[in-house]
């Protein structure tokens, strides 16, 4: 019995973990670890727009600098704000117990909440902040419901709120078009995320490209081994191709005189 409650302890744990689940469905994204503007514009989005609130302490300066191919000088003019040096780690001098007076909840450290989400939810996550004059910080989260991080991304994206729009008519999971026209067919349908017409500086195509390249960036420092294992793969498939042709020549040299 005691077992079977271990058991089922085990199993609630992620659940627990995670906080406060909401069924929205997630976007996907596509993202490319090899892509290194990608990673280096959401290394700068991770600096400038995260960093005052979260760490991600167990990653460095350095070797963010050296894998995304940035050199030292640029890192720490342009993403290293509290004089620290290239060798330290990327902490911030906001400590929890002042966080969680501020927020009610202490942002936690982003080094691997990549690993812990996803891809799709961080990027789901991080455009679905909106208005709701009810909550302290003013946001609140489609995700994440009732979070405690404010929406620190409205000056790029503009102001998003819950309000009325055509969307397009889903049957079956499929998405309908018009059989003459071929034009989406649109239904108008409320408690809709909507953004205030120019309101932030990116359009939503550019905003939602600034979120891919920040999950891009946050998928890499939750396992910045897989840039290096596949620099490493691509050596050893070059080696290979190397020696192939020696050890064929080789081959060849010793079968000479046996035929
Ligand atoms: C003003 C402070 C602040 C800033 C700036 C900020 N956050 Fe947060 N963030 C928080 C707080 C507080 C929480 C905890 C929310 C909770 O548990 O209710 C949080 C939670 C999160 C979570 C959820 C973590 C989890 O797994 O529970 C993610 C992901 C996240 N933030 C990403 C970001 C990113 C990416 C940025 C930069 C674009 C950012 N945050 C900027 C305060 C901040």
């Amino acid at each position: 019995m005691k077992k079977l409650f271990a058991a089922f302890v085990i199993a609630a744990l992620p659940a627990l973990a995670l906080g406060a689940a909401s069924n929205y469905p997630l976007d996907k994204v596509e993202i490319d670890l090899r892509d290194k503007a990608a990673l280096q514009d959401g290394a700068r989005t991770f600096a400038n727009y995260c960093m005052g609130c979260h760490a991600a302490q167990y990653q460095r300066y350095e070797r963010v600098a050296d894998d995304l191919g940035i050199p030292h000088e640029i890192m720490l003019e342009n993403l290293v704000f509290t004089g620290v040096n290239i060798g330290d780690h990327m902490k911030i001098g906001m400590t929890p117990a002042d966080a969680k007076k501020w927020f009610g909840a202490a942002p936690p450290d982003l080094t691997l909440v990549a690993r812990v989400r996803g891809n799709d939810w961080l990027y789901t996550y991080l455009r679905t902040f909106y208005d709701d004059p009810a909550r302290p910080m003013g946001a609140n989260n489609k995700v994440f419901p009732n979070v405690g991080m404010p929406n620190v991304l409205v000056s790029l994206q503009g102001k998003q709120y819950l309000g009325c729009k055509q969307v397009q008519v889903v049957e079956d999971g499929k998405k309908q078009f018009d059989p003459l026209t071929g034009t989406p067919i649109t239904h108008e349908a409320c408690d809709q995320l909507v953004v205030e017409p120019n309101s932030g500086k990116l359009t939503a195509e550019e905003f939602d490209e600034k979120i891919k390249n920040l999950v891009t960036f946050l998928a890499y420092s939750a396992n910045p081994v897989k840039l290096e294992s596949q620099r490493i793969g691509t050596y050893v498939l070059l080696y290979l191709a190397f020696f192939f042709v020696f050890a064929y020549l080789l081959k060849r040299e010793y079968w000479k005189d046996v035929h």
